[in-house]
């Protein structure tokens, strides 16, 4: 027990305290800036609590996050703490340039720097849009205080003349009809104001759908409260809940490191081939581990959950949507039905086991949400390639594949950078046809910079004409997880970092074999080795001279490692040995 000034008896040892308590000078500022409003029991040793915040204007899924903030704020002054709301960098993925991705590293250091600098004792953190969980899950790791999230929660279903629309995925679906001459670009248009039905993240199995479904199953979100409609009124009640159980995490110093443990990331790993989830939860779960120093290697996703049944039926490779999702069930008993496959000792923000939560979870609609005795695929998880045209690796999602094309030999069609992909994908003088392999180089971590969602090429048009709907696709870049097709991702090393991707030519015989985890290049390997890269594409990785960009790029890792800052691999821990005055 420590005393303050006056009458206030403290509750109990806190970091905060070391900004609050005492009778000294700097105590006196530290409390009497925050007074505001603030009476002088908040300062009586209660723990305080950060709202760690995406809420932006610029970034539409998260617009709904201060209400959010609201209902959490309730929790922890039910409970006895002192919420506090901070409002960190927030990622918007529809519009933020060259690619959210380069500033997921940005954003996650900018909240470590922010929780480990100010007098807090927990945070919860607020997310939805998809870097915005992975950067908060990562700065949380980095600092080790007790934390937990809440996901925004998916928007609800649109329609369209009848039919539900599937936000992201019916974007490209409905492009390529365009393309391909099969719907009028008025049409097309008209589509656009009932895509967004609702505050929310994107509907689909996407990137922000899935990393909620990530963080639950990591054990870091109130069991039972991801995929919750961000319209759905128990949203705000799960809030309120979380913000009382941070501060029992504080109370009991319940930290990220006692519950993201190996054994946690890899029942995130069953969960993500159980859900069909997108790709980019590879590169941002392999993120987060080397935070906490977790060891975990892109392998462990093909080694635990490629022979894991897809249980969900969801857009963008299925029918439904998350309200449908969250209707039927959602992540509860979609784990149920897995419970055999996940590590019983794995622990939740609550202190108790993950597979505690199962007993009661039932599923409702079997058309959304199957039964494993008759799974939607039978081993749906993430494939992890490996050959002499992807040294550390390469991922491809078959669920989201041509069954036709995971065994495939065909010519590459090399293209540089995204702008040669859009100025020759249409010519009509491409040399292509339904065989060949097209190949987008100089899209990842850095040559890009940022590795964006680009690797889902669109299909020549006059193939698409002929009405071929799939190719094989290879890139360094990812994949939105509101996307599908036969498509080979997070190519490493990359193209700018020396991968012997920047060696392909247009006429190389590329060999995809995925039963035998195989991506090569038919050449033997002196011809390899005397290649040098193409000028065309050499030019475009000049290294930026100044800001983000250059402290990026220069110390980007790759994407078998989660393409994290080689300076944030690691925790830091929440300890600041200096005074500020
Ligand atoms: Fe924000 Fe899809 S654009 S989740």
């Amino acid at each position: 027990m420590r005393t303050a000034p006056g009458k206030m008896t403290r509750m109990a040892e806190h970091r905060s305290d070391q900004w609050y308590a005492g009778t000294d000078r700097n105590a006196y500022i530290h409390r009497a800036w925050m007074r505001r409003g603030l009476p002088s029991h908040a300062f009586d040793g209660r723990p305080h609590i950060a709202i760690a915040n995406t809420a932006s204007d610029l970034t539409p899924c998260n617009m709904h996050l201060d209400e959010v903030a609201r209902s959490v704020k309730q929790g922890v002054y039910e409970a006895g703490g002192i919420p506090l709301n901070l409002p960190v960098v927030s990622l918007g993925e529809t519009l933020v340039r060259p690619t959210a991705m380069l500033w997921r590293n940005l954003a996650s250091m900018a909240t470590e720097e922010m929780l480990r600098a100010n007098p807090i004792d927990g945070v919860v953190l607020l997310g939805g849009c998809d870097k915005t969980i992975p950067a908060l899950l990562m700065a949380a790791a980095s600092v080790d205080l007790p934390a937990v999230v809440i996901p925004g929660g998916p928007m609800l279903t649109g329609t369209f003349r009848g039919q539900p629309l599937g936000c992201g995925t019916d974007v490209w679906r409905l492009s390529e009809e365009v393309r391909g001459g099969g719907l009028s670009e008025q049409d097309f248009l008209k589509s656009e104001s009932s895509m967004i039905r609702s505050k929310g993240h994107c509907n689909t199995m996407g990137t922000a759908s899935t990393m909620a479904l990530m963080a639950e199953s990591l054990g870091m979100v109130l069991p039972g409260l991801a995929g919750t409609p961000a319209a759905d009124s128990r949203l705000l009640e799960h809030s309120h809940e979380t913000g009382r159980l941070i501060v029992e995490m504080v109370e009991n110093d319940r930290r990220p490191s006692s519950v993201l443990t190996r054994a946690s990331f890899l029942n995130a790993i069953v969960t993500l081939a159980a859900v069909g989830g997108s790709t980019n939860a590879v590169v941002h779960l392999l993120a987060i581990a080397g935070r906490l120093g977790v060891d975990l290697t892109q392998d462990d996703f093909d080694r635990t959950g490629s022979a894991v049944p897809l249980l969900v039926d969801l857009q963008p490779a299925g029918r439904w949507l998350m309200e449908d999702f969250h209707r039927a069930g959602g992540l509860l008993a979609v784990l149920a039905e897995v419970r055999d496959l996940l590590d019983p000792q794995a622990l939740t923000v609550t202190g108790r086991p993950l597979v505690d939560y199962l007993d009661e979870a039932r599923i409702w609609d079997r058309e959304v949400i199957s039964a494993r005795a008759d799974p939607v695929q039978p081993a749906a998880g993430i494939a992890v390639l490996h050959g002499n045209l992807a040294p550390s690796g390469a991922v491809i999602k078959p669920a989201a594949a041509s069954e036709h094309l995971l065994r495939h030999r065909g010519p590459a069609v090399v293209f540089d950078s995204i702008e040669d992909l859009h100025a020759r994908i249409d010519d009509p003088e491409l040399v292509v046809d339904a065989d060949s392999v097209l190949i987008l180089r100089g899209c990842g971590p850095r040559g890009y910079p940022g590795m964006p969602e680009v690797a889902n090429m669109p299909l020549p048009a006059k193939l698409l004409q002929q009405g071929v709907r799939d190719m094989v696709r290879i890139c360094d870049g990812r994949m939105s997880g509101t996307a599908y097709g036969t498509v080979v991702l997070h190519v490493a090393p990359e193209a700018a970092a020396g991968g012997p991707l920047a060696l392909v030519r247009t006429g190389d015989m590329i060999v995809l074999d995925v039963p035998q985890r195989r991506l090569d290049i038919d050449i033997d390997d002196d011809e390899l080795a005397r290649r040098t890269p193409s000028a065309t594409a050499a030019a475009r990785y000049a290294e930026p001279l100044r800001g983000w960009e250059r402290l990026y790029v220069s110390t980007v890792g790759q994407a078998d490692t989660g393409a994290d800052l080689d300076f944030l691999v690691g925790s830091t821990g929440h300890q600041v040995s200096r005074e500020s005055h």
